[in-house]
C-alpha cells in the first residue's frame, strides 16, 4: 500500500500533525523557546497515535525511521534521476567544459542557450497524459510529493492531450514573477506582516506550505525547461522544447543557439542586459548540448550531467558602513529594525536604508552599529544586509540593542506568535492610529477621495483624528479646516462629500478596512460574500469562518481575536452610529462562494469557456479537489480528481448535469 491510497482527511491530518510534532520539539529541546504547554503537546501526541492505532498501517509507513517523519510531505522515487547543473563563473572554465566536450564528441556541436531560472526544480510527472504527482528534486532520486500545491499552477497542464507517452516526466522551473513578488509584498504590507527577502526563496517555501489556499496566494508560475523519464524520439533539445509546447506547456518564449563556446560567450556577454527585462530573477545562463544522442553518449556525474553547465553571474553587491538602526512601527504594531546606511551606488540606484527583518536575523549575521556591511539586491528588488566585513570591524562597533519600548507610543513591546517579531499592543498608540487611519481611507479599503496620507496627516496633527469614527465627525471642524493652507472652502467641500459618499460602500471595504491582521482584500470579499454582515462575521463560530475560501486558520482566529478586544469592539459600534450603510456585491450570482472543480473533456465547452459559464453565475473554478469543493464537474477521460472527489463525498456532475444547471438559472 502506499499512502495515497488514504482518506486525504486522514492524510492531511497526519501530515500536519507531524509537522506540528516536530516544529514542537525543535522549539522544546534545541531552541528552548517552546510555544504550547506540555499538555498541549501532549494532546497532539495523544491524536498522532489515536490515527495510529485506528490505521496501523500507517505507523509503518510514517511512524519513526520512515520517510514521513523527515518532513510533512511523502518521499517519492523519481521515474529518471533529477540532476543538478556544474555552475561555473569563468570564461577559462567554459573553455575547459568545452575542451572536454570536443574531446568526446568532435569539434561540431551546437549549445541551446536558456537563462536560468531563480526558481525551484519541479518533476511533473504523467501517467497515459494525467499529472499524477509533482515532485521536488530532493536528493536527485526521491523527491516530496508536492502535488497539491504544484496544481495551484494553472499554467501547468493537468491532462496531455494527443499522442502522449504512458509515463513521462517534465522538468522545469517553479518561479515568481518580479511582478507578483512587488505585489505579494505589497499585499503582506497591507496585512500588516513582513514582506518577504526574495522572489526565490519565496517560490521555493511556497510550494512547500501545507495551506493549499496560501499557495494559491503565493501565485506561482511555472516554466518547463526539460525531459526526465521520456520513451519516445525527440533527438535534439530544440525539438523537446517545441514537443512541450505543443503539449501546453509554458517553455522559454524563444530559443537561442550558438554553434561554438566563443559563440556562447558572446551571448553570455550580452545576457545580463537582456535579463534585466525578463520577468522573472535569473542569475545566469544555462548552456545545453543541443544534440541529444550526444547526451546520452556523455552521461553524466554522480550529480551533473556532462552536457550541460551553468555560467552564473556574480551577484551585484556594494560595501557600505551601517550609521545606526531604527525601529519602524507597522500598522499591526510590529516594530522592524531598519538598517540607516551610508548611501552607495547598488546594481545602479542608491540605497541608504534596508530591512534587518528581525532580531533573529541580526544575531545570525552579527551585525553591529558601525560595522561595513555587504548590500545585495534580493529578487532584484528589496536591498538586503547578506554579510558583514569583519576585518574591517571598528573597535568601537555597538551592539544592536533590541527596543523595550514603542518607538511611537514608549510603551512596551511583546514577542508575537513566532517569538522573533516585537509588538506594540497598546490600543492608544499614536503611530499606529495614524497608519490605521491611513489605511481606512485608502484605495483598495473605504476608498475616500482625495484622504491620502498627506491629507490625513495634516489632520492628525491637529488633534481632529483620533479614532476611525472621528473621519466621519471632520465636518465639525469644517469653519477651522477651511483657514487651513492649502485647503479652503472647495477642497474641504469636497472631501467631506467623499466621506459622506464613503458611508455607503461595500462590506468587504469595510472589512479590510479595519485592518485586522492576516485579512487582506481578497479574504475580506469572500467573508463579505459568505456572511452577508458585519455582526455575522465577528460571531462566526472558527469552523465557519474557516469554510470560507482563503480564510485558513490564522486569519479565522486573528478575526476572533479582534472581536475578543472591547476596545476593538467600541471602535466598530462608534463606526456604526455614524450611520454606516454597507452594501454587499450586487454582482453576486446564485453560485456565490461555490467553489467547483472541472476534470477531463467537456462536449459542449471547452475548459475556459465553462469557467466563464461558473464565473458568470458567481462561482469560482479551482484546480484542486478539498473538503471546500462544492461539486467536480466531469467530463470524458476523467483525471484523478474523480477518484479524489469520490473520498471526500463530493457532489460530481456529469456534463448533462451540468447543463441542467446552467440552464436552469439562465431561465430565472
Ligand atoms: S536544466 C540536467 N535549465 O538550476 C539538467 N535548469 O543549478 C537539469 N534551472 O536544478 C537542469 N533554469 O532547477 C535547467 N533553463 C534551465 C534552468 C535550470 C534554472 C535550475 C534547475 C537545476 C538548477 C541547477
Amino acid at each position: 500500500m502506499n499512502l495515497s491510497t488514504i482518506n486525504p482527511k486522514v492524510r492531511n491530518r497526519l501530515r500536519v500533525l507531524l509537522a506540528e510534532i516536530e516544529r514542537h520539539n525543535r522549539l522544546y529541546y534545541q531552541q528552548n523557546t517552546p510555544e504550547i504547554s506540555d499538555f498541549e503537546y501532549d494532546c497532539l501526541q495523544a491524536e498522532l497515535q489515536a490515527i495510529y492505532k485506528n490505521f496501523p498501517e500507517l505507523a509503518q509507513l510514517t511512524g519513526p525511521g520512515s520517510d514521513l517523519t523527515n518532513g510533512p510531505f511523502a518521499k517519492v522515487a523519481h521515474l529518471s534521476p533529477m540532476l543538478s547543473l556544474a555552475n561555473t563563473y569563468s570564461l577559462e572554465e567554459l573553455q575547459a567544459f568545452d575542451k572536454n566536450l570536443t574531446a568526446k564528441i568532435g569539434p561540431s556541436h551546437t549549445f541551446i542557450l536558456e537563462p536560468k531560472v531563480d526558481g525551484m526544480a519541479i518533476n511533473l510527472w504523467y501517467e497515459s497524459g494525467v499529472l499524477v504527482r509533482a515532485l521536488t528534486r530532493g536528493d536527485g532520486k526521491k523527491g516530496e510529493d508536492v502535488t497539491a500545491n504544484i496544481k495551484t499552477i494553472g499554467s501547468i497542464p493537468q491532462q496531455l492531450s494527443g499522442d502522449v507517452p504512458e509515463r513521462l516526466e517534465v522538468r522545469g522551473e517553479v518561479y515568481i514573477t518580479l511582478e507578483d513578488f512587488t505585489a505579494i509584498n505589497k499585499e503582506q504590507e497591507q496585512l500588516g506582516q513582513e514582506p518577504f527577502a526574495n522572489a526565490r526563496n519565496l517560490a521555493s517555501g511556497s510550494v512547500k506550505l501545507l495551506d493549499v489556499d496560501e499557495v494559491r496566494r503565493r501565485r506561482l508560475s511555472f516554466v518547463a525547461h526539460g525531459i526526465g523519464y521520456f520513451k519516445g524520439s525527440l533527438d535534439t533539445q530544440e525539438q523537446c522544447r517545441l514537443w512541450l509546447k505543443d503539449k501546453g506547456f509554458p517553455v522559454f518564449p524563444s530559443i537561442d543557439k550558438a554553434n561554438s563556446i566563443q559563440e556562447a560567450w558572446a551571448f553570455i556577454q550580452n545576457f545580463w542586459e537582456k535579463a534585466k527585462s525578463l520577468p522573472y530573477g535569473t542569475d545566469g545562463v544555462v548552456l545545453k548540448l543541443n544534440d541529444r544522442t550526444f547526451q546520452q553518449e556523455l552521461g553524466a556525474t554522480a550529480k551533473f550531467p556532462r552536457w550541460a553547465i551553468a555560467y552564473k553571474f556574480e551577484p551585484e553587491a556594494a560595501e557600505t558602513r551601517l550609521r545606526t538602526v531604527t525601529f519602524q512601527l507597522g500598522r499591526t504594531g510590529i516594530v522592524t529594525p531598519v538598517a540607516e546606511l551610508e548611501p552607495v551606488l547598488l546594481a545602479g540606484s542608491r540605497v541608504s536604508r534596508a530591512t534587518l527583518h528581525n532580531f533573529d536575523e541580526i544575531k545570525r549575521k552579527d551585525i553591529r552599529i558601525g560595522d561595513w556591511v555587504v548590500l545585495q539586491k534580493a529578487g532584484e528588488v528589496i536591498p538586503i544586509i547578506t554579510a558583514v566585513n569583519k576585518a574591517k570591524r571598528p573597535v568601537d562597533a555597538q551592539p544592536i540593542v533590541p527596543p523595550t519600548c514603542c518607538p511611537s507610543c514608549k510603551g512596551p513591546l511583546s514577542h508575537v506568535e513566532d517569538q522573533v517579531a516585537l509588538r506594540c499592543t497598546s490600543l492608544d498608540c499614536p503611530e499606529q492610529i495614524r497608519l490605521k487611519l491611513v489605511h481606512f481611507a485608502s484605495k483598495e479599503a473605504m476608498d475616500i477621495r482625495g484622504m491620502g496620507p498627506k491629507v490625513m496627516n495634516v489632520l492628525f496633527q491637529k488633534g481632529w483624528l483620533r479614532h476611525m469614527d472621528d473621519l466621519f465627525k471632520l465636518r465639525e471642524h469644517r469653519a477651522a479646516w477651511i483657514q487651513l493652507e492649502g485647503f479652503g472652502p472647495v477642497i474641504v467641500d469636497q472631501l467631506l462629500a467623499a466621506i459622506e459618499r464613503a458611508k455607503h460602500r461595500p462590506l468587504w471595504r469595510f472589512i479590510n478596512a479595519l485592518g485586522i491582521p492576516e485579512i487582506g482584500v481578497e479574504s475580506a470579499k469572500n467573508l463579505a460574500q459568505h456572511f452577508k454582515s458585519c455582526a455575522a462575521i465577528f460571531e462566526a463560530s472558527l469552523e465557519e469562518l474557516q469554510a470560507v475560501p482563503l480564510v485558513g486558520l490564522c486569519a479565522s482566529q486573528s478575526i476572533q481575536l479582534f472581536y475578543a478586544n472591547t476596545a476593538n469592539r467600541a471602535i466598530l459600534q462608534a463606526l456604526m452610529d455614524q450611520g454606516l450603510d454597507l452594501t454587499i456585491d450586487a454582482a453576486a450570482g446564485p453560485w456565490l462562494g461555490k467553489i467547483f472543480v472541472l476534470t477531463g473533456t467537456l462536449a459542449q465547452y471547452s475548459r475556459d469557456q465553462a469557467k466563464q459559464k461558473i464565473e458568470a453565475l458567481g462561482g469560482k473554478v479551482s484546480s484542486t479537489v478539498s473538503a471546500k469543493t462544492f461539486a467536480v464537474i466531469m467530463g470524458k477521460n476523467p483525471g484523478d480528481k474523480l477518484t479524489q472527489s469520490q473520498k471526500l463525498n463530493i457532489p460530481i456532475w456529469d456534463e448533462n448535469m451540468f447543463l441542467e444547471q446552467l440552464n436552469a438559472y439562465a431561465e430565472n
